[in-house]
Formats: C-alpha cells, structure tokens, sequence
C-alpha cells in the first residue's frame, strides 16, 4: 500500500480530507485576467503566408504559446481522446492500478509526487511514450476503454504531423532554412514523442492546493489539447499570470526548455501552472516531442551572432538535466546557460 502522499489524489478526495503536504501558502493573484491568445491558422502556415509567419515568430518570442486552429485533427476525433481520459480516470482504482509505474519508470499510471521535494500536486498522470514505435511500451497502454489504444495510436500520428509542419513554419519564421528545427526533432528515427494524460481532480480547498505548480516543460515543444468545459492553464508573462482561455476545437502550443536552446533563446519556453476547480474535476493530454537523447542538441549557429551571443550550452539528454532539477524552484534550463 502507497503511503497516503503518494496515493492517486482521486483516492485522497474520496477519503475527504487533504493530506498536509498538498496545502500550499498560495499568494492571492486577485483576479487574474485572460490571456489574449494568438491564434495561429495551421492551414495557412502550410502554404507558408507571411502575415501568418510574422504572427508566429511574434507569438513564440513573447508568449511562447499559441492557440493552434485549422490543424487537420478532426474534432470528433478529439473529443474521443478527450471522453477516453475522462472514462480511464473513472475505473476503479485496481483497473488503473494495472497501469501503475514500476520502479522508477517515467511511464504508466501514477504521480510525480514522489520525485518533488516540498509541496505536492493535485495532479493524477498516465504518461505513455508513443514513439518510436519499438519502444512503446504496452503494459502501461490501457485496454479499457476499448478505444483507447486505437485512438492514442492515430492521435500520435496527427500529433507526429503536425509537430513536423510546425517546426518548419518556425524555421521560416525566422527566415532560416526550413529543416533547421526539424535536427531538433524529427530527422531521425529514435526521435521521441510522450503523452501526459493529466487529470486534475476537483478539490473543496482548490485554493489551497495546486494542479501543476508553475514550471516549463523540457521537451522541444508541447501539443495540448486542454478539457472542453473546465478552465485551470495559466502562463506567466512579464511578472503576470494569465488564464489560457478554452477554445474547444483548438490545440495549445506551447515552446518546450529544448526549442528555446535551440533558437538560442529567441523563442521562449513559458512558465505556466495549473489551478483547481472547486466542483469540477479536469483533464488534459499532454504530447511531448523529445529529441532522441543520443542527439547533441543547441543553439542553431545562424542564431548566434554578435549581438546575441550563444546563450546555452551544446549537450545530449536535456531530459535527465530537466528531472535532475526537477525539485529546484530555478527554471531547470538555466543550468545549461552560458553566463556571458
Ligand atoms: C503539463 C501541463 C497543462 C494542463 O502537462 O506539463 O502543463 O493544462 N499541462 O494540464
Ligand atoms: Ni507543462
């Protein structure tokens, strides 16, 4: 038996209380405003539109994140991924309990919060990496529902398309040879993608407790599909938080640590948080495109320049950087920084 900290939190809320280490001193934000997305037309970046080039490189140089439309991924087929998390989460916990992580696997069902140090997340995860295909692993992929396999496995090969269309756009938008980011992610086999299927449970003391405490993700950028109904992303821009507002056909792109190093930190990978409903529980899919950790990753060599000189190191597996540092409060990249 999992001592009561590192039980699913959808056990800890049927017990009724809230565990001590889950309460965190949270500053009151006030009321904290919408952000005002860019919206980028996925459609329109295929067929290379300047206007739209230009709104990108904009929107991945202030925010680092966007609001993606038009991407091809039917709507019925997201709202199937979206009904499938919401039917795992709502096994019985011996169904999940087949899917827990084991040893010290990054995959299967469970939480992080036996890896942080401090306060712990209301956050229950099930992470599957679904590429390269050899290396799924299928005891963590569920069989119930009965869809889920299927769809995760045709969501991944949109998500692996349209990682690839955006990662050139971003090469362009920049005015640099299209395959330039494509090194970063998707010229070679061994290249990675990772789903996050969170679930944020609600919580009568949602103002003490926090889904996901602010941090960047480590990967090359992030692809998520966010609940339908139920709000609870923010990012951080210029000292203010921002509520990521719901557009449900929409898919939230996000600079991951690894593209911000590579474009020698011209795009910037956003510090973004969840919070907690009080009455609603919330889902969320996360996909990660990784490099392959073999891979030596930096900053493009076009992008260093006088003025803006390397920022960040050379180096292989930013991911063990990023889980090293999980626990500090430090964003982890800085301990690739080039201190100039
Ligand atoms: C993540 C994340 C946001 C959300 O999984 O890294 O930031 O809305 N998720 O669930
Ligand atoms: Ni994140």
């Amino acid at each position: 038996m999992a001592p009561t900290s590192l039980k699913p939190v959808q056990e800890l809320l049927q017990s009724g209380y809230v565990p001590e280490t889950y309460i965190q001193k949270l500053e009151d934000d006030g009321p904290v405003p919408l952000m005002d997305s860019p919206i980028i037309d996925f459609s329109l970046l295929s067929s290379s539109n300047p206007e739209e080039l230009k709104k990108l490189c904009s929107a991945l140089s202030s925010w680092g994140c966007f609001q993606l439309v038009n991407h091809g991924i039917k709507s019925e087929l997201l709202d199937e991924i979206r009904e499938m998390s919401k039917q795992f989460f709502k096994l019985p916990l011996e169904e999940k309990e087949k899917y827990s992580s084991k040893g010290d696997s990054l995959e299967g069902y469970g939480n992080d919060n036996a890896i942080r140090r401090g306060n712990f997340n209301w956050n229950d995860k099930l992470h599957l990496q679904v590429f390269p295909h050899c290396k799924r692993q299928l005891q963590y992929w569920p069989e119930k529902p009965q869809i889920f396999r299927e769809t995760l496995h045709d969501y991944s090969i949109k998500t692996e398309l349209v990682t690839n269309v955006l990662l050139k756009a971003m090469s362009r938008s920049l005015k640099l040879e299209e395959n330039r980011f494509f090194e970063l992610w998707g010229d070679d086999k061994e290249d990675i993608i990772h789903a996050r299927f969170n679930f944020y449970p609600r919580c009568p003391s949602s103002n003490q407790v926090v889904g996901l405490k602010a941090h960047t993700d480590g990967s090359a950028i992030t692809i998520l599909l966010q609940d339908k109904e139920i709000e609870g992303l923010q990012v951080l821009k210029d000292g203010q938080w921002f509520r990521v507002p719901i557009i449900p056909e929409a898919l939230v792109i996000h600079v991951g640590d690894q593209l911000e190093i590579a474009s020698n930190g011209i795009f910037k990978s956003p510090i973004h948080k969840v919070v907690i409903n009080p009455q609603c529980d919330r889902i969320s899919l996360a996909m990660l495109p990784l490099p392959n950790p073999e891979k030596e990753i930096g900053p493009l060599k076009e992008l260093i320049t006088e003025d803006r000189p390397q920022l960040y190191k050379r180096l292989k597996d930013y991911g063990q950087v990023y889980f090293k540092y999980m626990a500090s409060e430090e964003r982890q990249i800085n301990v690739v920084k080039i201190n100039n």
